[in-house]
């Protein structure tokens, strides 16, 4: 699916606007701190309807504005209108005119995956850096994995802040949801490490990385049967009670990357991370497009910069094979690897052109 216009008004430092975008996509080309970032960010942002960078919706008002609006059209599929005001704090989302009562049955529309140099925080980062993006792209993949993930995570507040009361009996009363969302969200987390294993040994063979990868979900297996779930929350009881928190549950599992066998997030250099993070972002993008039977949207945030030269073409070539619209942002021209031949649009003070 590609965008065939967006509209922009209020969001960030951007002129109001509207594109139309090529059907191959562009090359954003700007200074540092003119606007290219933030055109990503109102690209994505219908996606999961928030920001890719965790901002919350206020900060994406122009300084002193009342709102903002993004407006979607593509080539396929309903259009996406988004409208926030900021003095009510409410976001109205309208697909193909009609308002989504729930944000849940608004997002997933439109599909994008965004490659920021924010990534290599999954590879370095702590494991709730990892749950946080499987999580976001199993969403994505499936409604179904978002409603349950959702009423596990309900369940699991519930029972912790009985537990934090001291009050057993109401926190075992939270037990059976625990058991049946918790056990279907490490079972598709657990099917998910186990068939994209291979995958991202081969995506980072074809980035020019030479080791032997690994990717392995850690966890307790045993949970994806709801029934092995009441014996591991009795046993952990009374620690529970202690700590006030539920130490049973995907919410303590990690995914486990290692490159020749030790862990990449302590011995990997930086360039080894930072290609391990775009080959997940590429197992992201090709769950996706096969869950989905759609193909998403890439988002590309200055990330070549950081890689050799061998590395930029490798990845270059990677982004132009298949049909995705691509949207690829550098702050210098040069940075960018002649393998991306795209319409190249420049960014300045907010004002976005076509170049040429
Ligand atoms: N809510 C806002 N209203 C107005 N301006 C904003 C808002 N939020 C951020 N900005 C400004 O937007 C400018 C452009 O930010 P952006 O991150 O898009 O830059 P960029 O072109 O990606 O730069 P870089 O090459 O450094 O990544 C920043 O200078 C920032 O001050
Ligand atoms: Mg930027």
């Amino acid at each position: 699916m590609r965008a065939v216009t967006l509209v922009v008004r209020g969001f960030r430092n951007l002129a109001d606007a509207e594109f139309a975008v090529p059907e191959a996509g562009v090359a954003l080309v700007g200074p540092n701190g003119h606007g290219k970032t933030n055109l990503i960010e109102a690209l994505a942002y219908p996606v999961l309807l928030r920001s890719l960078r965790g901002a919350r919706d206020r900060d994406l008002v122009r300084f002193g504005g009342p709102g903002f609006h993004v407006g979607l059209d593509r080539d396929q599929g309903p259009s996406i209108r988004i409208t926030y005001v900021a003095e009510a704090a409410r976001k109205t989302v309208l697909i193909d005119g009609a308002e989504q009562r729930t944000i849940t049955e608004a997002l997933g529309h439109w599909l994008a995956v965004a490659f920021l140099p924010a990534d290599i925080s999954i590879v370095q980062g702590g494991a709730l850096e990892r749950r946080k993006w499987l999580d976001r792209l199993l969403s994505l993949a499936d409604p179904h994995y978002l409603s349950g993930l959702l009423r596990y995570r309900a369940a699991l507040a519930q029972r912790n802040a009985a537990l934090r009361a001291g009050d057993a009996a109401a926190a075992a009363a939270f037990e059976p949801a625990l058991a049946s969302y918790g056990a279907a969200v490490t079972a598709a987390r657990l099917a998910w490490a186990e068939a994209a294993a291979s995958g991202w040994q081969a995506e980072l063979d074809a980035l020019g990385e030479t080791g032997e990868v690994g990717l392995r979900y850690r966890g307790d297996d045993a949970l994806i049967d709801p029934a092995a779930w009441p014996d591991r929350l009795a046993a952990s009881r009374r620690r529970d009670l202690q700590q006030g928190q539920t130490h049973v549950g995907p919410q303590r599992d990690d995914l486990v990357l290692t490159l020749d066998g030790r862990a990449l997030r302590a011995y990997g250099s930086t360039g080894q991370q930072r290609a391990a993070a775009i080959a997940l972002r590429l197992l992201e993008l090709e769950t996706i497009r096969r869950e989905r039977s759609a193909e998403p949207a890439l988002l590309v945030d200055d990330v070549f910069a950081a890689l050799d030269g061998d590395r930029q073409a490798r990845l270059a070539c990677r982004l132009m094979r298949g049909q995705a619209q691509r949207v690829v942002a550098a702050p210098r021209a040069a940075s960018l690897p002649t393998e991306l031949d795209l319409p190249r649009w420049s960014v300045d003070h907010g004002v976005v052109r076509e170049d040429g």
